[in-house]
């Protein structure tokens, strides 16, 4: 899990623990705070709680160094990495806007594109990697388009890499939510079809035991609904978006 502090990380660790998952290596910043996330979450994983920041970009060869002796080649991997902060609009310091857009599209990105071609290099009886996208990135609102921009970054990449991909053994499942009540969320006014870190995870489950790849969005209503928003004309959208 990069990472794996996360609240949708550890939802995700708990769903595929019941279809069978043992050990999970948790990729973060505060290693031992990640612990007691997914320790609360379930107590069917054992755990390895690493630390990794996703700023120090080489660092990928590491924990991938000391992932595969510890483990071997994972036959998962999940990036959970992300930064939504309070405001991510006008307004923002330019190290404000850099450290947002690096954080949610070029780190993970540096960083998938590692994993993939070691995972290319032993994809065993077939490998997936997940990526949490957003909605906000399909198309982005006056309160946030500086995350949105960086997440539509992020799923670009992602879709692409999953189609440098194909015939490796190796998928990739991007994977869109709408509005979570998680620690990214706290205190914001929670949008329409707002859902929990549990039903995320339920989905990632249920598409990774699918062998699924391409693009999933949570809820599912999302993905129809954002195929026409990202097409309305710029004033309907500003009404219909609001101050959000
Ligand atoms: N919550 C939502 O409404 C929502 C909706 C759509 C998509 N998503 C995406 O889902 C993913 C998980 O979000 P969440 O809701 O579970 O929120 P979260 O609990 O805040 O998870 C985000 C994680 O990213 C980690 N992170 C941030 N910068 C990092 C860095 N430089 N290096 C390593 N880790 C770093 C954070 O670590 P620290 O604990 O150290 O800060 C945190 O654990 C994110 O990619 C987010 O963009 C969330």
């Amino acid at each position: 899990m990069l990472g794996g502090g996360s609240d949708i990380a550890a939802a995700c660790v708990a769903a595929l623990a019941r279809n069978g998952l043992d050990r999970v290596v948790l990729a973060a910043r505060d290693p031992e705070a990640a612990r007691r996330t997914v320790a609360s979450a379930t107590d069917a994983v054992e755990i390895d709680p690493v630390r990794w920041d996703a700023l120090e970009v080489g660092a990928i060869e590491e924990l991938w160094a000391g992932t595969t002796r510890a483990i071997g080649t994972p036959d998962l991997v999940l990036c959970a990495v992300g930064s939504l902060g309070h405001h991510a609009g006008r307004g923002m310091t330019p190290e404000q806007v850099d450290t947002m857009a690096r954080t949610n599209y070029a780190a993970p990105a540096a960083a998938l594109g590692y994993v993939a071609d070691r995972l290319a290099d032993d994809p065993g009886t077939g490998r997936c990697i997940v990526v949490l996208s957003s909605v906000a990135g399909v198309r982005p609102r006056r309160s946030n388009f500086v995350y949105g921009s960086s997440k539509a970054g992020l799923d670009s990449f992602a879709q692409g890499l999953g189609d440098a991909l194909v015939g490796t053994g190796v998928r990739v499942l991007v994977v869109r939510p709408g509005f979570v009540r998680s620690s990214m969320t706290v205190g914001l006014d929670p949008a329409p079809f707002a859902t929990d870190p549990e039903v995320v995870a339920r989905a990632v489950a249920r598409a990774v035991a699918r062998e699924r790849s391409g693009v999933v969005s949570v809820p599912p209503v999302l993905g129809p609904l954002f195929g026409v928003l990202r097409n309305l004309p710029g004033p309907l959208w500003r009404r219909i978006a609001g101050d959000r």
